[in-house]
This record gives structure tokens, C-alpha cells and sequence, in this order.
């Protein structure tokens, strides 16, 4: 199999998970120049929201960048006409199943990722002919499966024959070098990228992760379907008391992120968060991380 990072042409197999509201050209710009692959997260934008996100990327850099379509969103369709108008090359999906984009994608030579939680999905994505599948653990910020990524990954990774991503809970070159061993040929991460100096997230939402630990995050479940992780705060916690569903919306995030409001906005953080103490460029993680998962690589002694 063609190596991740000549297939997507970048120089690190490190993906910065895209990040509704928050992967905007700053960080998405800082993580390709600096040889990862930024994503720009497409979820809440217009077309034209997108298309400016993508021109402004591209000011920035001229490597490989990605977007990720968000498939409950309405307008996928409108910012699946921005993507190909803009020869965007690469697109990850979460949300759903990209099949009925799955034609105009490949016709414009887009290479198609789609986040999956299990191994069925994994295997029904490698038959609609996606690129290559990122397998998120449910130890991830944001939206989460059931699944962890020390089970997940090595039964993606033998359930088929295309790229393995692993996501969740990776926030450093052990964590790098783990994936990899379990079959993965590359990583993505969010909540690391959360505390890089360019992620444009209010000073008080980097802090809260700088100062959680390892059990800091709580999950809800909606009634039907669907989970999210985030810091356990006066918000989520008081979900489990009134159930209002706006904790689970882009504005609740907003509220943490724009606003800074980390008791009533969703400070969305994976588990990953206890380990993060120091606010870095973009370039300084991405280096840090595979310099370590190189070495940790090479010192496994199992006996
Ligand atoms: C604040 C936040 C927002 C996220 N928004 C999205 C999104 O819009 N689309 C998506 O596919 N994944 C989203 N994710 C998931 C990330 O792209 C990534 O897969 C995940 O953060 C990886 O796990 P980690 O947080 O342990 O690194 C989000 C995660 C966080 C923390």
C-alpha cells in the first residue's frame, strides 16, 4: 500500500482533526505549512463562508490542505460545488455517509476520508471506494462512538485493505507510535491542536484544557443516538438534569469558544486533555510528536 504521506503528497502522517467553529484558516494554514494536513471544518458554514475559508488557506500555503463535510449539515450539496470550484483534493467526512456525493467527489479527483466508529462502517466505506477511513475512539473530543481506539483500530486495520487513520486519545509520540503498532498508518488529532498558539479558541477554553486532567471530560448521550465529550463543567452537568438539547448544538460550543464562557458553553475536549500542559505553535507539536513517536519506535523491547 501507497504510504499516507505520498498518497495525500505531505510530509508528516499527522492529520489535524477538523474542529467545527474552530479549524479556520489559521490553524488549518499553520498545520499543512508546517507538513501535516490542516482541515478546514465546513460544519455551520455557507458556501461562500467556505469558499473564503479555503482562499485564505491557500494564501497561507501552498501545501495539501483538506475540508470536512459535516453530512447532517443542508448545504452539502452547495459546499460539495465549492470544494470541487475550489480543487480542493482531499475531503474527510463525519455525520453520515458520503455516498450520495460519493460520484461528483470522485469525478473531480477527490480523495474521499470518512470518520467511522466500527468496523462494519469501516468495511461499508471501503466499499462505496473511499480513500481510506479515519477510526475515531470514543476517548475523542466532540462527537463520539463506543468504541476505544486500543479496540478499535487494530479491528479496522485488519477489516480492510485501505489507509487506517487513528483517532481519539492521541496526543503525543507514544501515543503516535501506539497507533501505528496497532496497525494504523497514520493519526489524527483534535485536542491537541486545541492548545496550539494558532488555534484562534478564546485564551480561557486553552486554559481549561491545560488545567484538566486525565478524568476531567464527561460524555452525554442524546436520548436517540449520539454522544459528545467535552470538559464536565456547570453545562453538561446540568444536562443530565434538564436534558435541553442546545448543549449538543454549535452554539453552545460558541459560547466556550468565541466567548470564552467555560461554565455554559461545551468546552468539547477528548480524554487526551490531562496530558496537554503547554500552549506551542502548530509546527513545534507535529515535530515534537513524530520526533518522539520515532524514538519511542525504535526502544520497544518486549522481553
Ligand atoms: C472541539 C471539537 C470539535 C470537533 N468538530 C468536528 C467536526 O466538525 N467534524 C469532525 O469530523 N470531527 C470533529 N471533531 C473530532 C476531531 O476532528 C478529531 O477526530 C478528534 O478530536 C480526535 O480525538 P482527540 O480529541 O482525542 O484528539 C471535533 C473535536 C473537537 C475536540
Amino acid at each position: 500500500m501507497e504510504k499516507i504521506t505520498e498518497l495525500l503528497e505531505i510530509q508528516y502522517p499527522i492529520f489535524q482533526g477538523a474542529m467545527a467553529h474552530i479549524a479556520r484558516y489559521p490553524l488549518v494554514s499553520a498545520v499543512s505549512e508546517a507538513g501535516g494536513l490542516g482541515i478546514i471544518a465546513a460544519g455551520g458554514l455557507s458556501g461562500e463562508e467556505l469558499r473564503e475559508q479555503i482562499r485564505e488557506t491557500k494564501k497561507r500555503t501552498k501545501n495539501p490542505f483538506a475540508v470536512n463535510l459535516m453530512l447532517q449539515m443542508e448545504n452539502i450539496s452547495e459546499q460539495v460545488d465549492v470544494l470541487i470550484a475550489e480543487d480542493i483534493k482531499i475531503v474527510t467526512t463525519g455525520a453520515g455517509t458520503p455516498k450520495p456525493y460519493m460520484e461528483r467527489l470522485k469525478q473531480a479527483g477527490i480523495k474521499v476520508f470518512p470518520v467511522i466508529p466500527s468496523v462494519k462502517i469501516a468495511q461499508k466505506m471501503e466499499q462505496l471506494g473511499v480513500d481510506g477511513v479515519i477510526a475515531e475512539g470514543m476517548e475523542a473530543g466532540g462527537h463520539i462512538g463506543e468504541t476505544t481506539t486500543m479496540t478499535l483500530i487494530p479491528q479496522v486495520a485488519q477489516a480492510v485493505n485501505i489507509p487506517v487513520i487513528a483517532a481519539g486519545g492521541i496526543g503525543d509520540g507514544h501515543g503516535m507510535a501506539a497507533a501505528f503498532v496497532l496497525g494504523a498508518c497514520g493519526v489524527q488529532m483534535g485536542t491537541a491542536f486545541l492548545t496550539t498558539t494558532e488555534c484562534p479558541i478564546h485564551e480561557n477554553y486553552k486554559q481549561a484544557i491545560l488545567q484538566a486532567n486525565d478524568t476531567a471530560t464527561v460524555v452525554i448521550h442524546k436520548e436517540k443516538g449520539g454522544a459528545i465529550r467535552g470538559l464536565r463543567n456547570e453545562l453538561l452537568e446540568g444536562y443530565s438534569k434538564n436534558e435541553s438539547g442546545e448543549v449538543f448544538s454549535l452554539a453552545a460550543l460558541q459560547r466556550a469558544a468565541d466567548d470564552g464562557d467555560v461554565q455554559q458553553g461545551n468546552v468539547m475536549s477528548g480524554q487526551i486533555a490531562g496530558m496537554l500542559t503547554q500552549v506551542r505553535p502548530a509546527k513545534e507539536l507535529i515535530e515534537a510528536v513524530y520526533a518522539e513517536a520515532e524514538a519511542v519506535s525504535q526502544k520497544i523491547v518486549l522481553r
